[in-house]
């Protein structure tokens, strides 16, 4: 079998960030209403696997088909045994990338095991060049972390990095209709920071999100967001991105109402998605967890990875595009990323 598949794994629920469009709703409205649904993310941290049962997972990886994990959540960082899961998957043969808010690369030795363990990327999230409006787009919980938090981790792990190729380091950056400046602001910090790649992200929410009106672009916005993409891709620049097909996919994800087909999709195929319950999905997409038929449940608890990840079509035409899939092509861009590289 080939070793040719991602697993985006979301390993914890918690986070210190309260970003109110996340993927994962907000603390405040599940303890209202705890999500009854399948495939709901939340932050309350209610049925999150314990460490024995991710680690026995993580083992089980030795000789399946994932050849890269990318954790993520929630926070990893800030749980201990995040760590014991990455050392297991690294000994598996796995190439791990770690998905962060960034505030735990402020520690020391969360940065000096990071690098023991021979993490191959990290991606830092940051939505503004601005610090102001970031920590508006991703306030912390406690008012006490942000901007220039993230940007320290960046700089530390950066520096304890040194002369070695190891871990990459990349920015993530969610980008809002009010705000397509962002995608070429934020190269240029990348740069000044001397982060090795960059990946601009069109933001994600269903119609009936409350902020779905103020953030998600509409059609008045697809100009100034194609402009800026150029530019991007059109300007030279040491930080690896994603395939230039990858801003026609954005354009075009921000340019139609949600429907479409996706043709020869890797979901489920070269992607899984791991909620940190420990249900597993072919694809992260909303749509494509709502449609799974319940004969295709599947969890990683009392799991091996090698028979889980066995049966899996070439490839599927999917006809559940949404916004939500032109986020996944960077996973499948992670080599290209990862690359050491000069001047694009
Ligand atoms: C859910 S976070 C988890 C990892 C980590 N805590 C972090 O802050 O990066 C993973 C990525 O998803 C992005 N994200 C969250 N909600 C999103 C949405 N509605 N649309 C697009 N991207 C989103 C975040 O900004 C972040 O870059």
């Amino acid at each position: 079998m080939p070793r040719d598949a991602t697993l985006l794994w979301a390993l914890r629920s918690p986070c210190a960030f309260a970003c109110p469009h996340c993927y994962f709703g907000t603390i405040e409205e599940h303890k209202q209403a705890p999500p009854a649904e399948v495939g709901v993310l939340s932050h309350l941290s209610r049925d999150d696997l314990p460490p024995t049962v991710l680690k026995e997972f993580a083992r089980s990886l030795a000789g399946s088909v994932i050849e890269r994990v990318v954790i993520a959540g929630g926070e990893p960082l800030d749980w201990p045994p995040t760590l014991e899961v990455i050392e297991l998957a690294k000994a598996a043969g796995c190439e791990v990338v770690i998905a962060t808010n960034g505030i735990a690369l402020t520690r020391p030795p969360v940065l000096d095991r990071l690098l023991e363990l021979g993490v191959d990327g990290v991606s830092v999230s940051l939505d503004s060049a601005d610090a102001q409006t970031n920590d508006q787009l991703r306030p912390s919980r406690s008012g006490r972390f942000g901007y220039a938090d993230v940007l320290a981790g960046i700089r530390a792990l950066l520096k304890v990095r040194g002369e070695r190729h190891t871990p990459r380091v990349g920015i993530y950056t969610v980008v809002v209709r009010e705000r397509p400046q962002e995608i070429t602001d934020m190269a240029r910090l990348g740069e000044e920071l001397g982060v090795d790649y960059y990946v601009p992200q069109p933001i994600s929410l269903t119609p009936d999100h409350q902020l779905f009106e103020k953030l998600t672009h509409r059609p008045a916005d697809v100009a100034a967001v194609a402009e800026r993409l150029e530019r991007l891709y059109g300007e030279p620049s040491r930080l690896a991105l994603p395939d230039p097909s990858y801003a026609r996919r954005f354009v075009a994800a921000i340019s139609t109402q949600d429907s479409g087909r996706v043709g020869g999709c890797f979901g489920g195929a070269r992607l899984f998605f791991v909620q940190p319950d420990g249900q597993v999905w072919d694809c992260p997409s909303d749509r494509r967890i709502a449609a799974t038929a319940p004969e295709r449940r599947r969890t990683i608890r009392d799991a091996d990875a090698r028979n889980l990840f066995a049966e899996r079509p070439a490839c599927t035409d999917c006809s559940l595009f949404s916004r939500d899939c032109v986020n996944m092509w960077p996973l499948m861009d992670i080599p290209l990323l990862l690359k050491p590289g000069d001047v694009r």
